[in-house]
């Protein structure tokens, strides 16, 4: 399995640096009125697929054109909680099968997604020349959006980082517990290593706002202590069970329950982020 594995691998690389010969002008940093925004996390399952799917659909109904990538490369998740069926994925973009443009699907209210394959270890450990393809190609297609969500994996990897590094604005999700928050410090050193940048913070599942305006202090406190690193106060999201009720039925928290605690936090939160960027 594992052999079988590899050598898709070298497949994926042989068929990529081909594509990327016949094709160099790949590169194109998105014109300074588009947005790009990672979301990520040093823990996993703090919330950031569900939190970047409901802002991604928050935006688009008022009108904004907004993307969302599963940076998840070799696990995907935004098409499940969505329930939507994408043929083709990031992988076949990266075998050379498809342009990123034929991969895109819509979402919810007319939101494009672009999904990544589900379970492909290739995918999940990109070599370095893959993954500054893909990137430059996401890149390139981020002009035409408002704003591109990059929604990835969790954890410090280069597979992880480099697609936060290559994003115009960051924010890392933590939640109030302290793991989550440890890891959220640490994504931020790694970030803040490579690139002088104010992060926003997201800290979510929380039971009311002081929680939230704790959790953040915490963190901003021992950023600038001990990395001198910028972080950001962007908002908070409710612990809510409508929200894994939302993913159980793979409908969008925004419309199952528009009411909600959780959809008011989203809601919030997109108008935030719609008013100022994370710089
Ligand atoms: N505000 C919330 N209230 C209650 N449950 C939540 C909330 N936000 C997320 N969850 C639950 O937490 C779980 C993880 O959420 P999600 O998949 O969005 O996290 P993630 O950070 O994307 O995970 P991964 O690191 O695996 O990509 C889901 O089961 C979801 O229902
Ligand atoms: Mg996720």
């Amino acid at each position: 399995m594992i052999q079988n594995d590899q050598a898709t691998g070298l497949r994926m690389m042989v068929k990529w640096l081909k594509r990327h010969k016949e094709n160099p002008a790949l590169a194109d940093i998105p014109n300074p009125s588009v947005r790009t925004i990672a979301i990520t996390s040093g823990k996993g399952g703090v919330g950031k697929t569900n939190i970047t799917a409901n802002l991604a659909i928050a935006m688009t109904m008022q009108n904004k054109k907004i993307a969302v990538i599963d940076a998840d490369l070799g696990l995907a998740n935004i098409d499940v909680i969505l329930r939507l069926n994408p043929k083709y994925n990031l992988e076949h973009v990266v075998m050379g099968e498809k342009k990123l443009q034929d991969i895109f699907i819509k979402g919810p209210g007319g939101l494009t997604i672009i999904p990544a394959s589900p379970g492909r270890l290739p995918m999940a450990s990109l070599s370095e020349i893959d993954r500054t393809i893909l990137i430059k190609e996401i890149l390139k297609s981020a002009n035409n959006f408002d704003v591109t969500f990059i929604d990835t994996a969790a954890g410090i990897s280069n597979n992880v980082v480099d697609f936060v590094i290559s994003a115009q604005e960051t924010i890392v999700i933590t939640t109030p517990e302290p793991t989550a928050i440890t890891d959220a410090y640490a994504m931020i050193k790694v970030i803040s290593q490579r690139a002088d940048r104010n992060i926003g913070i997201i800290v979510n599942m929380v039971q009311n706002s002081e929680q939230a305006k704790d959790v953040y202090d915490r963190i901003s406190i021992a950023a600038k202590r001990f990395i001198n690193a910028k972080v950001h106060f962007i908002g908070y999201v409710l612990k809510d069970p409508a929200v894994p009720d939302s993913v159980t039925m793979q409908q969008p928290l925004i419309f199952r329950y528009p009411n909600s605690n959780a959809t008011q936090c989203i809601n919030a939160l997109a108008k935030e982020i719609l008013e100022n960027r994370i710089k």
